[in-house]
């Protein structure tokens, strides 16, 4: 499908999104969200779609956040929306059984810092930069990033970086655990394909598996969490190929994960 202001490619069941709005440094305007989710909507229900990755067109921007043109108008009801609506496309991106990887090629500010930490895995450019500049703007994060980078990076240092809106190198961000690996510029999407092929390589259902246990064990109390794991340890055991990966293992050869 043909989209205005995203680039899409599907190479051996990894799907690229990369958003495209040259003019606006990749700004996430209602249209560029609408298509993201759209992207997102079809790569959940595509089979050949066992990997997503979202980057930013060029080499300046991931993406510099929400339009900031779009914002300046909205009345307090409509910027609900707008909050909700774009906090929706995020949850879709975080809650999607496949993985999903930021490759964060340069800005990622406002909303589209809050868009990599929606992603499963965060890959930087040693020239990326990551900010929540928008208390600047007497605004605040509204699409997730405040709930999220918490998690990530502490209360603390969100706070430091939300109530000064200062921006973050590539390797600052890593130090705090907001970006997970960060790479030469050139490399970018080589690395994070070739991590994107190793995640391929595992057993898709423990990678499914994987994925709820981490987010939704997040959000439960330690006890529930650790029962929620026992059942999904115990389900990994209804599959093919978890006797596959451990019988490979056993005779020396390398598993062929079927899915089932
Ligand atoms: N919205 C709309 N347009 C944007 C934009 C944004 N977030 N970011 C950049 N642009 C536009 C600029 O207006 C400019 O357009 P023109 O050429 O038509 O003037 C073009 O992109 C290039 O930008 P600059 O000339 O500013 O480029 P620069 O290299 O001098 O600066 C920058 C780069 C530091 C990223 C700067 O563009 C900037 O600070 N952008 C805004 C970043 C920001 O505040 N993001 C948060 C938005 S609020 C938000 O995201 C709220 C939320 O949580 C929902």
């Amino acid at each position: 499908m043909a989209y205005n202001n995203l680039l899409t490619n599907l190479e051996e069941g990894i799907y690229t999104i990369s958003i495209n709005r040259p003019d606006a440094l990749n700004a996430l305007s209602v249209a560029v969200l609408t298509e993201l989710l759209e992207a997102i909507r079809q790569a959940k229900d595509d089979d050949e779609v066992k990997l997503i990755i979202i980057t930013g067109h060029g080499e300046k921007a991931f993406a510099a956040g929400a339009d900031i043109a779009e914002m300046r108008d909205l009345k307090a009801l409509e910027a609900r929306e707008y909050s909700l609506f774009g906090q929706g496309v995020y949850k879709e991106i975080e809650n999607i059984d496949k993985p999903t990887i930021a490759a964060i090629n340069g800005y990622a500010l406002g909303g589209g810092c809050e868009l990599i930490m929606a992603c499963d895995i965060r890959i930087a450019s040693e020239k990326a930069k990551l900010a929540l500049p928008e208390v600047g703007l007497g605004i605040i994060p509204g699409w997730g990033g405040m709930h999220r980078l918490p998690r990530l990076i502490g209360k603390g240092q969100s706070k430091f970086y939300v109530f000064t809106g200062e921006m973050m190198t590539a390797a600052e961000a890593h130090n705090m655990g907001l970006v997970d690996k960060v790479v030469p510029a050139d490399e970018l999407i080589e690395y994070t394909k070739k991590i994107a092929k190793t995640i391929l390589s595992k057993a898709p259902i423990s990678i499914k598996v994987a994925k709820a246990v981490i987010d939704k064990g997040m959000n439960m109390d330690p006890e529930t969490g650790i029962d929620y794991l026992a059942e999904a340890f115990a389900t990994i055991f209804s599959t093919e190929d978890y006797r596959e990966g451990l019988t490979a293992f056993l005779e020396k050869r390398k598993a062929d994960f079927k899915n089932k």
